[in-house]
């Protein structure tokens, strides 16, 4: 997979040169090529923002740079790219995303600074290829190069043979599957006692059938605490008649729609 970063600050991508990803790249798995904005500005201040149209604070990203930069980097490439733009005005960035981003064969990331990039170059770049403007939460950082890094190792680790075993992340929290909405419950490793504290007795059953139920029930636990909304999000023709009763115990109820509902849901919405 190739993946081009435009930026004007790429010693901020450093990272993807480490772990998982720096080690893809090495392999030759990853072909990561990170670019300066401020290389394609002509003035003698590398100049890439501007006042906003319409007045308010802050500095707008100005389209000429960003156009002679996308226009090279596209023409640097077989095909057509899926480029990236990260923005806390997107569409969540999540597991499935991940997962639909690995498969495609090139990525281009254009993060962002000051108040983001001049509409128009969404606009005009929409027209040719498919735009995905993303947000990694519900948060405002200062820039985008921390949420291309986010989606970076999240997509990466999902192509094959980066992850030493290619069965890690069919368990995940939100992998695609009977994991989609839950999260993964606690994991342990030795000694068997630590500080008077066992590992729960099931994990050293050996006892295959025992272990995955009693994971599921504590991904059904963790999700019931700290993410309610999905559970009360999730299909329930995925639960089986185990599932229905820990979700019993934990104190929801199938509604009239079917879907699971709990009484303190109300309160807590
Ligand atoms: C200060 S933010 C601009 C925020 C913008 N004024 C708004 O409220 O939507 C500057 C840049 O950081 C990046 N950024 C900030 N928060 C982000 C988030 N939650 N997800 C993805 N990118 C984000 C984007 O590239 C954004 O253009």
């Amino acid at each position: 997979m190739r993946l081009d970063v435009i930026t004007i600050f790429p010693e901020y991508l450093e990272p993807l040169h480490v772990s998982l990803v720096g080690k893809a790249r090495a392999r030759g798995q990853l072909d990561v090529r990170v670019h300066d904005l401020r290389s394609w500005t002509h003035d003698r201040h590398h100049t890439v923002d501007d006042t906003p149209y319409g007045g308010g604070p802050g500095m707008v990203m100005k389209p000429e740079p960003w156009g002679a930069a996308l226009d090279e980097v596209l023409g640097s490439g077989p095909g057509r790219p899926v480029l990236i733009v990260p923005t806390p005005s997107g569409r969540p960035f999540t597991q499935e995303q991940a997962v639909a981003l690995a498969a495609e064969p090139w990525l281009v990331f254009a993060p962002a600074r000051y108040e983001g990039i001049d509409r128009r170059v969404i606009e005009e770049y929409g027209e040719r290829l498919d735009v995905r403007e993303l947000s990694v939460g519900d948060y405002v950082l200062a820039g985008g190069e921390a949420p291309v890094l986010v989606m970076v190792e999240a997509i990466a680790r999902l192509l094959p043979g980066v992850l030493g075993n290619a069965d890690s992340h069919r368990d995940d929290s939100f992998a695609p599957g009977a994991m989609a909405e839950l999260l993964e419950g606690p994991v342990y490793t030795k000694p068997p006692e630590w500080r008077g504290r066992p590992v729960p007795e099931v994990l050293s059953s050996g006892h295959h059938g025992r272990i995955a139920r009693w994971r599921r029930d504590e991904a059904l636990r963790r999700t019931s605490a700290n993410r309610p909304d999905l559970i009360a999000g999730c299909d329930p023709a995925g639960f089986d008649k185990h599932d229905r009763a820990t979700l019993a115990e934990l104190g929801w109820a199938p509604g009239p729609d079917g879907r699971f509902w709990r009484a303190s849901q109300a309160v807590e919405e």
